[in-house]
């Protein structure tokens, strides 16, 4: 999909007044530091790694990445600016936050070693979230990994349709040429650790 993107943007806590409130609803409802404790393990991050959180939000999942002894550089990006205040605020160690959409990411070709996204593609229309994943594809590292959790999503009738999706994650990611190396779920959320398929010779990726 060509074009700048202009949908408005969905913000964490659905409206930005709750963006501050977005914490604790994350852990009265099980999705805070246990959860994203649990995402981040299946990135199996190592020092000196370069790692990108897409639809970061407050920076949950960053905290528990920069809390480990030798955290990994980490940036978390969101186009909700409000949001990461409160991520670089809150975080234990220096937090690089980045202002912009996740279809158009404003990195290099393979600058990443692990690139996470947590409970961010259902914040994306259809018509962007392949460019989301397409994106991630193009900044990843050729031995990179992509950790991607999200709620599956697809049209159903309690999905909210502002969320609702005409295709799976499953679909999603396969239709961006991603590899799936393991799989998980766990309250709710599908987790998909992704890989990139080794280059056929003569072809860019
Ligand atoms: C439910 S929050 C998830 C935050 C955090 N990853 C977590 O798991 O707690 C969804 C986030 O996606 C962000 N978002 C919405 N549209 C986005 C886009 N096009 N690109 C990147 N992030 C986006 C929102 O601003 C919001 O902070």
């Amino acid at each position: 999909m060509t074009g700048a993107p202009t949908y408005r943007i969905r913000p964490a806590a659905c409206f930005d007044l709750f963006t501050p409130l977005y914490d604790l609803g994350c852990s009265v409802l099980g999705y805070g530091r246990g959860f994203k404790g649990w995402v981040a393990a299946h990135g199996r991050v190592a020092p000196g790694d370069r790692v990108l959180d897409v639809g970061a939000g407050t920076g949950v999942l960053d905290r528990v990445l920069l809390d480990a002894p030798a955290a990994p550089t980490t940036l978390a990006l969101d186009p909700d600016r409000r949001a990461l205040r409160i991520a670089r605020a809150k975080a234990p160690r220096p937090l690089v936050g980045v202002a912009a959409r996740g279809e158009a990411l404003p990195f290099a070709d393979r600058t990443f070693d692990r690139v996470f996204s947590t409970l961010a593609l259902h914040h994306v229309p259809d018509r962007w979230r392949g460019g989301v994943l397409r994106e991630i594809r193009r900044v990843l590292r050729p031995d990179g990994r992509f950790v991607c959790a999200d709620f599956e999503n697809h049209r159903r009738r309690w999905v909210p349709r502002r969320f609702a999706s005409e295709r799976t994650l499953e679909e999603w990611i396969a239709d961006a040429g991603y590899r799936i190396e393991e799989r998980a779920w766990r309250r709710g959320v599908h987790l998909f650790v992704l890989s990139l398929p080794p280059p056929v010779r003569g072809v860019d990726r």
